[in-house]
């Protein structure tokens, strides 16, 4: 079978396009595959409570909302402005939870946290953009604190593949694997930040 040829990049418009066609395209809110994804994401963090939790890539907020109540302030961000609005609404009430429109890595915000989720952005980048992510995980993350990352695991045209994310940030030196989780469809590590 060929592989598909892949993209050289993904950028906000693609994403645009893909959510002006359908507001849910990957069916967060409503399949089993991502509803289980989500809550094996909140088992497989080592901690119950974080101090600051940054979730870049959030789309419409559904595993923003399972995180929030374990962080006392969760920033929540998407490169899209329409998922950033449903997001914000969805998630409004929600105590110490800020979504904005950022695009990783360049908007990558300022100031430190203890926890860091990348579920299903990674492959997006390019793997010069990934680098950049993960330097900016490793300067604002705490000693201790968490970087997971989960990522579906069949063949796709982006730029990388998710166990290339894995592999890439596994390379760090300064970030120690603390949980392991694979799926056939999806696998899940999380890093403790030495
Ligand atoms: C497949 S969805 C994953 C959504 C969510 N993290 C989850 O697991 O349910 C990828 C999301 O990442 C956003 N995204 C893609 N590239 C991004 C970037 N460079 N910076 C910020 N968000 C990005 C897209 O707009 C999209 O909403």
């Amino acid at each position: 079978m060929t592989e598909p040829r892949r993209k050289e990049r993904v950028d906000a418009a693609w994403f645009e396009r893909l959510y002006a066609k359908d507001p849910d395209p990957w069916r967060f809110a409503t399949s089993d595959y991502e509803r289980r994804k989500y809550e094996l994401t909140v088992a497989c963090l080592p901690r119950r409570r974080y101090r600051a939790g940054f979730e870049p890539g959030c789309s419409i907020g559904e595993l923003s909302r399972l995180l929030a109540p374990l962080c006392d302030r969760l920033l929540a961000t998407d490169i899209v402005a329409s998922v950033v609005e449903r997001a914000a609404a969805a998630l409004r009430g929600l105590p110490g939870v800020r979504v904005e429109q950022r695009a990783i890595p360049e908007g990558w915000p300022e100031g430190t946290f203890d926890l860091v989720v990348l579920s299903e952005v990674g492959y997006y980048l390019t793997g010069g953009e990934l680098d950049e992510v993960i330097a900016a995980a490793n300067r604002s993350l705490e000693p201790g604190g968490h970087l997971l990352a989960v990522h579906w695991t069949g063949v796709t045209d982006y730029p990388l593949d998710g166990s290339d994310v894995h592999a890439r940030i596994g390379r760090s030196e300064s970030l120690r694997l603390a949980v392991r989780h694979d799926e056939a469809e999806f696998e899940l590590r999380c890093w403790e930040r030495r």
